[in-house]
């Protein structure tokens, strides 16, 4: 019997366990990433005539995507720099929220 009420308590635990990291794997999902099907429009209006629709382009010091430069950085720090500009790119502070930011980064991220 005593047994039996252990073993309830173990389910309980790992029920309880599994929620609760589930819970926090959904919770920095949707905090963090971005809508790759949301930025793709906001790519093509704001970022292709410098990145253009390879990810590459022959614009001074700019980035190649498709070689992960200029990617190797979290989320965050890309949101500043995206929100700040950098070089020739303008700031986009004021133009995109910071989610509309973020679901152009999790395009970059996902189609070069
Ligand atoms: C006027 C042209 C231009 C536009 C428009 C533009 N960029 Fe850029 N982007 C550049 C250039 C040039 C660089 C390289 C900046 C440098 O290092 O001097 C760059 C760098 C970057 C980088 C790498 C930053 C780093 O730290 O190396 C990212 C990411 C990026 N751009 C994303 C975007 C996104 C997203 C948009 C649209 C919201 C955008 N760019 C719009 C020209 C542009």
């Amino acid at each position: 019997m005593k047994s039996k009420v252990s073993h309830q308590n173990f389910t309980l635990l790992v029920c309880f366990t599994v929620t609760l990291l589930t819970t926090a794997l959904f919770s920095m999902g949707t905090a963090v990433a971005g809508n790759p099907f949301d930025g793709r429009p906001l790519y093509y209006k704001y970022c292709f005539d410098c990145h253009e629709s390879s990810g590459s382009t022959y614009m001074l010091n700019a980035p190649d995507f498709k070689k992960r430069e200029g990617l190797m950085v979290t989320d965050q720090q890309l949101l500043a720099i995206i929100k700040n500009g950098k070089g020739i790119m303008p700031g986009y502070q004021g133009i995109l929220k910071d989610e509309q930011i973020l679901d152009v980064i999790t395009y970059i991220r996902n189609i070069f």
